[in-house]
């Protein structure tokens, strides 16, 4: 029996039906092809698995964010390349000419892609976003900016694989181990006095740091009164994030930063542990709310008493740097705390207009009131 699954899966009625029809099939072998989803739910995962360890399931994909995602949690698979983006030849002495890249060039095709795609990238760095640009053309084995710009905006894969290298996803479970102690013995005790805690987790990725402070907050025993807000700009890895499946392989790290961080219990207490991969435990998924989001987007989510933004505004200007901070002093409640990426400050940006350092060496601030 084969199965081809069009679009992106993401109602619950279209998993169920999949589901379905894999169960109707009775015990045969099954091939299934996914010819545009980016990602699929964790019910979906757990039965291809299930069908794989008893050599009963061929999977083959022809996005490549969700054949790395498969490939993380050990489900075999194929991963099969669009044609019409294959047949380039590729000179090995080719270069990409840095030339090509003007900056009103670049800033043109930034604001092109946010009328069509209403993806706004304009004001994220241009040394990051052009060498982004330039790891897509490579993908594609275009040369020529004006080349790929037209190709990008005219296919909707091409632009989805450029998203994917903008929205740079690299996290880890209790990332600088030391911030996290830090936010258990002072910010989070500090906290402790309300008695309902909004948390804002801003930029998330696949939710290995919610998931790692619901974790933090669970020893304290907190976690029953606070919510937790996890959004990121990327769609695929907020539905990672709900998922609550994580690679085995990082599992030692994993181990040894929650040991750093303080942790008191075993870390793998808080998930349940399959042959390749982990699965965070249900009750962890009471207290956050994944959704996607930018963060740049107006309209405020407000009221919170701690905000983590790590590691994202690295990645903007110095302009929008400003008006995020802005944004946060207004999410903020009086003497609200703001944790950045430990290489990230406020001197350049006119952060001090709005918060005081709270801890200098882990980026931890202070709204002002
Ligand atoms: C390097 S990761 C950091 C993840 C996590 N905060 C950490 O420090 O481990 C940066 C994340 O920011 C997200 N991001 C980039 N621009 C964003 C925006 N405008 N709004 C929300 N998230 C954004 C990216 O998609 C990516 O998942």
């Amino acid at each position: 029996m084969h199965i081809s699954v069009m679009g992106e899966l993401d109602s619950k009625a279209e998993t169920d039906r999949l589901l379905e029809c894999i169960n109707e099939n009775r015990g045969y072998e099954i091939h299934i092809t996914f010819l545009d989803a980016n990602i699929v739910t964790r019910e979906i995962v757990e039965k291809i698995i299930k069908l794989q360890e008893r050599n009963k399931c061929k999977v083959f994909v022809l996005k490549a964010y969700l054949y790395s995602y498969f490939l993380s949690l050990g489900i075999k698979c194929f991963f099969v390349k669009k044609k019409s983006i294959l047949n380039k030849d590729w000179e090995s002495n080719e270069k990409i000419s840095c030339e090509t890249f003007e900056p009103e060039k670049v800033e043109e095709f930034l604001r092109d892609i946010y009328d069509k795609y209403g993806f706004d990238f304009t004001e994220y760095r241009k040394d990051s976003i052009i060498r982004r640009i330039k790891i897509s053309m490579l993908r594609y084995c275009i040369t020529c900016f004006e080349e790929f710009r037209e190709l990008a905006l005219s296919d909707q894969d091409v632009f989805e694989q450029l998203f994917l290298d903008f929205s740079i996803n690299t996290t880890n479970f209790f990332r600088d181990p030391e911030v996290f102690t830090f936010l258990k013995d002072r910010v989070l005790l500090c906290l402790d006095s309300y008695s309902h805690i909004k948390i804002w987790s801003v930029g998330c990725s696949n939710g290995k740091e919610p998931y790692s402070l619901a974790i933090i907050l669970k020893e304290l025993g907190m976690l029953h009164k606070v919510q937790i807000y996890a959004t990121d700009i990327n769609p695929y890895v907020i539905e990672e994030a709900k998922n609550g499946l994580y690679s085995i392989g990082t599992i030692d790290a994993d181990i040894a930063n929650y040991k750093n961080a303080g942790g008191s219990k075993n870390f793998t207490d808080y998930f349940d542990i399959a042959k390749n991969y982990i699965k965070v435990k249900d009750e962890f998924k009471e207290n956050i709310l994944f959704f996607q989001h930018s963060v740049i987007e107006k309209g405020i989510l407000n009221e919170f008493q701690l905000i983590l933004c790590r590691n994202v505004m690295i990645y903007f200007d110095i302009p929008l740097q400003r008006k995020v901070l802005r944004h946060f002093y207004n999410s903020l409640d009086a003497g609200g705390f703001l944790v950045t990426g430990k290489s990230e400050g406020l001197l350049l940006n006119d952060g001090y207009e709005y918060f005081v350092d709270y801890n200098e060496r882990y980026s931890i601030y202070r709204r002002k009131n």
